[in-house]
């Protein structure tokens, strides 16, 4: 029965789902060699999440590949739900490139003749896109452990180690390690080398995304000019005067505040280098943090790379009635009440 049930259920469908982020802490270093910037980061996930399915098309009666690369196991990408307008359906999505780098990994570990199905990604998105939570990367996650799992079980073979899959995340993106890990890490690095931080409680946000996105490497490249050129320009000062390098004694701090489950604590603790970059590019999010803050949250920061903004409050009332007060004083805001910390990308029913 056993062997009977391994040789023929093949699932043709498997989901996962990964959560957002958020940065409590992100201390920000100069630019490396490789363009990347050494990070001192503490993330917890947000109990809000994109799914990704993954199902086998059948290559006798289906139509032809919309990839176009022989070489991919990707047959199409849809994406559904919040801003999936702006989320790219081709080999550019990092979800693709999950799917594929797995089965390159799995023909690496068992043999180049692994014969492997297409198949047909489908994204449900809940998680901002281009906000600062890693909806993209949450993706990727997601993308990894469903095309681990349907790959193994096609092809009859054991999945790849969670070190070889936490290696495909470092290499697809900064942030995609972390949405596999999920819970709360301390992250180095470009963010990628992980170390779990213990947590005592449940944490309430209000998020403020906003319809207009922000770019990542933009914030990055602003990140740059503001440490090169703040002292000689007020402006950029002025917008830089929380911008230091990373300081491990402050994430030691709040670390323990997190272990104490301390939320007025943690609220004096949060802090993120990127936010006077995402601030400068962004002058409106000035009038998102003020509202935010006035209406009743502990306190409000960028997350990430922004747009979206972060408020921690005490309870679930007060983040509504936070969202509410921001999405009712300023135009393109969407109001999100959420939880940390949730916890890693997993496989669900389909
Ligand atoms: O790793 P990921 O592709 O998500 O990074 C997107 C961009 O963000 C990078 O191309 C880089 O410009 C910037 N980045 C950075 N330092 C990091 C992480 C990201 O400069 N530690």
């Amino acid at each position: 029965m056993g062997e009977y049930s391994t040789q023929f259920a093949r699932a043709n469908s498997y989901t996962a789902r990964a959560f957002a982020k958020v940065n409590l802490h992100l201390a920000v270093g100069p630019a490396r060699a490789d363009g990347f910037h050494e990070l001192v980061t503490i993330f917890q996930s947000l109990d809000l999440s994109d799914t990704v399915r993954l199902s086998v098309v059948d290559s006798s009666t289906d139509s032809e590949s919309e990839s176009g690369d022989p070489a991919s196991q990707v047959h199409s990408l849809v994406v559904t739900g919040n801003d999936c307008a702006a989320v790219p359906t081709d080999s550019s999505n990092l979800a693709w490139q999950a799917v594929d780098a797995v089965a390159d990994a799995l023909r690496a570990a068992h043999g180049i003749e692994l014969a492997l199905p297409q198949v047909a990604v489908a994204i449900e998105k809940s998680i901002p896109v281009a906000g600062g939570m890693a909806g993209g990367s949450a993706d990727a996650a997601a993308a990894l452990r469903a095309a681990n799992a349907l790959f193994a079980d096609h092809a009859g073979v054991a999945e790849l180690d969670e070190n070889v899959v936490h290696e495909l995340a470092a290499q697809l993106g900064s942030d995609i390690p972390f949405c596999l890990h999920g819970h709360t890490a301390l992250g180095q690095g470009r963010g990628e080398k992980l170390h779990g931080v213990p947590t005592v409680g449940t944490f309430c946000w209000a998020l403020v995304a906003h319809e207009q996105g922000l770019s990542t490497p933009r914030v990055f490249g602003v990140f740059d000019e503001l440490s090169e050129h703040g002292p000689q320009s007020q402006a950029l000062a002025q917008d830089k005067a929380c911008a230091t390098y990373p300081s491990p004694e402050e994430t030691r701090k709040l670390a323990a505040a997190l272990q104490e489950g301390n939320v007025q604590r943690v609220a004096g603790l949060l802090r993120n280098d990127l936010q006077a970059a995402a601030v400068h590019v962004r002058p409106d999010l000035r009038e998102v943090l003020r509202v935010g803050i006035q209406a009743g949250a502990l306190t409000g920061i960028v997350s990430g790379s922004g747009p979206t903004c972060a408020f921690l409050c005490t309870d679930v009332a007060t983040a509504r009635q936070v969202t509410r007060e921001v999405e009712k004083t300023i135009a393109g805001t969407r109001g999100i009440v959420a939880t940390s910390p949730a916890g890693r990308a997993e496989l669900i029913e389909n």
